[in-house]
Order: structure tokens, then C-alpha cells, then sequence
């Protein structure tokens, strides 16, 4: 049996800042071209912030985005939790910056770091304080500055990411049928070397030393990451459906972290649905770590492709390694 929480998604919104950073005008920096891009990870283009903007003031941006369509009042908000791998500062945590800054002044909080499962498991863990009913509303976002962390002379990883924020509103499921129906979550941290950014934090503190080694830079093992994700985004994704008495068939949409086109169409054909169930927006938004999934719902539900009683699956793989799986019944 799954492992239901008493909690829905009530809105869901996002921001990403203006400036495009293309495929071409990477190529202006390292030794790369737009069709090698586009075929080897499905990006054409991402969003980038321009200097002095933070990851606080993207999950800012996003939480106000959800808080105006949902008709929330800031004070209403008793929980925030900001999944981030970027946070402004190592403290204070980013959830303090955005409970400030939109006046939740009733609200706690704390930032969570899962990389690119993050957002699934503040999720998670956001929905389990409603699901207790301790609380009634809680702002769950996902969001990174990749671009702070990003060596712009190593073609194999600046490709990849953009920044962005993206933001749920979570409350009481009232029924016992919608909401979030079961979740299938793991880390396996023997495969922490193959995506981490080795200085900054205790083992490694910042020093000439480790600028000039670029250690304060996402270091990837490409093609190992490629494999695990593949594989675990497929298995977790398949768990979820079989032991909640579920198949391919009876899910209306896939809302998976958005890494790579490859890992993504992989992991769809090994669990059977095709694309018209798969929300991808990658091209656009390059891969924004905690931003993904919540931006991917934000551009699931603009597109009309999200509707009350669909069953939603979310799923991810990150640094870690982190992976992750929610089953949902969209409530509204
Ligand atoms: C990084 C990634 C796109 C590389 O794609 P790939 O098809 O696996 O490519 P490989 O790593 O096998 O490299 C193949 C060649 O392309 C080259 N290459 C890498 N990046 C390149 C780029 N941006 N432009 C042109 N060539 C590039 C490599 O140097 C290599 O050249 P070589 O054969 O002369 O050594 C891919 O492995 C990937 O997406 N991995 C997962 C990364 C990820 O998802 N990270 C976040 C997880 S949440």
C-alpha cells in the first residue's frame, strides 16, 4: 500500500528572470555549438540572472506568483520550506530572505538541501505538517542560481543548467481520494563524487587554494549520472504505479526533473507513455536543479494540461545521489 498524506497542491506558480542565455552565445565561450546542444541534452536556450540577484529573490518572485492566483494572504502562510542547493548565503537559510520579504509573518521555516529531488522531498515533508492538520497552509519552492555555481569554461556542465524558481501552496486534502497519494523516495550516497561542488562547506572552506582549483564549481561524472538517472527515475516511477494498484495507462501526466531530453524520453519508454503525457520544457529553462518540477507544473497547468482528478506523477534524480517519486491526484 502507498503512503497517502492528508494534503493537495493548491496553486502553483513560478518565476524565471529575463535574460536568455542561448545555445549560440555559449558557443561564444567555450567549445560547443547549438546543434551538439540540442541533440545531446534537448536545451536550445535558458534563463539566466543578471548580477546581484539571488536565489531568495527568484523563491521570492515564485512564492508571490502563488500566493496572488491562490488569493492567499502572506499571514495566512504558517510553513515555508525552500528546497535550494544555491542558497544566498550558507545562512541565514533562504526560507527567512522569502518569509521577510512577502511578510509571512506567522510562518517558520528552513531551506532543504536534495538537489534535484529537493523540491520533492520539501514537498513531502511540507505535506506532512498538513496532513497532521498542525498546520493549514504551507509555500514549498524549489529554487537555484545555478548560474553562481557554474564553471563557464567546462562545456560539459555549463550546458546544462539555468536558474529559476518555482512554488506550490500545499493544504488539507478534504477528501479521501485527491491529494498526494503515495511518494517513493531513496538516496544512495555512494554516488556522491559524481555530481557535487567540492569546496565551500566544511571539508574544503573557501581559499585561494580552491578558487584557483575551481572546487567551488558543479565537478559531473556525465555519463554515470545519465545511467543512474535513467535507470532510478524508471524503477521508482514504476513502484509508485504497481503498488498503488495503478499502470502507465492510468496516469495523465509526468511531470519529471528536467536534466536531459535523453534521460527523460529513456525513462518514459521504459515505463510506457508516450510524449503527449510528458511535460518538457527544457528547451526553454535549461535544467534549474530545485525550480524544475515546480515549473513544471506551473507550465502543465498555462498549457491546460492539468485537470481535477488527473493522476499526476512527479519523479526525479539529482546530486546525491537524491531520487525521488510522488503519486497525486490533482485537486482542482
Ligand atoms: C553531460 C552530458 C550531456 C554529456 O553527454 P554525452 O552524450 O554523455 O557525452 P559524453 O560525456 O559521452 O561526451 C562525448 C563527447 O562530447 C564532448 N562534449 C561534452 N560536452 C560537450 C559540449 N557542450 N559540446 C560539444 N562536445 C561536448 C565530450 O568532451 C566528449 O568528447 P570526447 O569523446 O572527445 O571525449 C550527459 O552525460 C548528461 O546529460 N549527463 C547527465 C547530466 C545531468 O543530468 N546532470 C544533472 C543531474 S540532476
Amino acid at each position: 500500500m502507498g503512503k497517502r498524506i492528508a494534503a493537495k497542491i493548491t496553486g502553483v506558480g513560478g518565476y524565471v528572470p529575463p535574460q536568455v542565455l542561448t545555445n549560440a552565445d555559449i558557443a561564444k565561450l567555450v567549445d560547443t555549438n547549438d546543434q551538439w546542444i540540442r541533440e545531446r541534452t534537448g536545451i536550445s536556450e535558458r534563463h539566466i540572472v543578471e548580477p546581484g540577484v539571488a536565489t531568495s529573490h527568484l523563491a521570492t518572485a515564485a512564492a508571490q506568483t502563488v500566493l496572488e492566483k491562490t488569493h492567499t494572504a502572506p499571514e495566512e502562510i504558517d510553513l515555508i520550506i525552500v528546497a535550494t542547493v544555491t542558497p544566498d548565503m550558507l545562512f541565514p537559510a533562504t526560507a527567512c530572505l522569502v518569509q521577510n520579504r512577502i511578510g509571512a509573518s506567522r510562518a517558520w521555516g528552513f531551506d532543504l538541501s536534495g538537489a534535484c529531488s529537493g523540491f520533492l522531498y520539501a514537498l513531502t515533508v511540507g505535506a506532512q505538517f498538513i496532513g497532521a492538520g498542525t498546520h493549514r497552509k504551507a509555500l514549498v519552492i524549489g529554487a537555484d542560481v545555478m548560474t553562481s555555481i557554474i564553471n563557464y569554461e567546462d562545456r560539459s556542465t555549463c550546458v546544462l543548467f539555468g536558474d529559476g524558481a518555482g512554488a506550490v501552496l500545499v493544504e488539507p486534502a478534504d477528501s479521501g481520494s485527491d491529494g498526494i497519494l503515495d511518494f517513493n523516495h531513496d538516496i544512495d550516497g555512494s554516488g556522491g563524487d559524481c555530481l557535487c561542488m567540492p569546496a565551500g562547506g566544511s571539508l574544503h572552506p573557501p581559499s585561494h587554494e580552491t578558487v584557483d582549483r575551481k572546487m567551488h564549481y558543479v565537478h559531473q561524472s556525465g555519463s554515470q549520472v545519465f545511467k543512474y538517472a535513467v535507470r532510478r527515475m524508471a524503477e521508482v516511477s514504476c513502484e509508485l504505479l504497481e503498488r498503488n494498484g495503478f499502470t502507465h495507462q492510468d496516469v495523465s501526466l509526468v511531470v519529471p526533473h528536467q536534466a536531459n531530453l535523453r534521460i527523460i524520453r529513456a525513462m518514459q519508454e521504459r515505463l510506457g507513455v508516450d510524449d503527449s503525457k510528458v511535460l518538457v520544457n527544457i528547451d526553454r529553462l535549461a535544467n534549474t536543479t530545485g525550480g524544475t518540477i515546480p515549473l513544471g507544473l506551473r507550465d502543465a497547468e498555462s498549457q491546460g494540461r492539468l485537470h481535477k482528478g488527473d493522476l499526476v506523477l512527479l519523479v526525479s534524480v539529482g546530486a546525491g545521489y537524491t531520487t525521488g517519486g510522488m503519486l497525486l491526484r490533482w485537486a482542482y
